[in-house]
């Protein structure tokens, strides 16, 4: 496992992405909701630049008295990574396609130090 400097935690506001190549590897590595988090930016769908696209909240339905539908609510716990290319949703804290687990980004971890952000590969 090889370790790579991602940039300074400054450098690296909460919301923002930062892309890194390693071992051949282009990484994402997100700060979001004051946590990392890093996967190798290739959708399984069709190799879309998954870490590139919007980050987005589950969207839940709110129901009602009687089990009427009221209306609709995001969920900001629970945050996709949307790809650009066709829209598939990935949970952010896991990788996994919100619909099949079997579809998943490759997740690889962050640590900081000194300072520092480093994805480990
Ligand atoms: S390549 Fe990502 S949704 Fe199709």
């Amino acid at each position: 496992m090889s370790e790579c400097y991602v940039c300074k935690v400054e450098e690296l506001a909460d919301g923002d992405v930062r892309i890194v190549k390693e071992s051949g590897i282009e990484i994402g590595v997100i700060h979001q909701g004051g946590a990392y988090y890093a996967y190798q930016n290739l959708c399984p769908h069709q190799g879309g630049p998954a870490c590139e696209g919007l980050r987005l909240p589950q969207v839940v339905d709110v129901i009602g008295e009687g089990g009427l539908f009221v209306g609709q609510r995001f969920d900001e716990a629970d945050m996709h990574i949307v790809c650009p290319w066709h829209g598939y949703e990935y949970h952010l804290t896991s990788g996994e396609h919100v619909c099949n687990a079997a579809l998943k980004l490759r997740k690889f971890e962050v640590s900081t130090r000194d300072g520092g952000i480093y994805v480990h590969v």
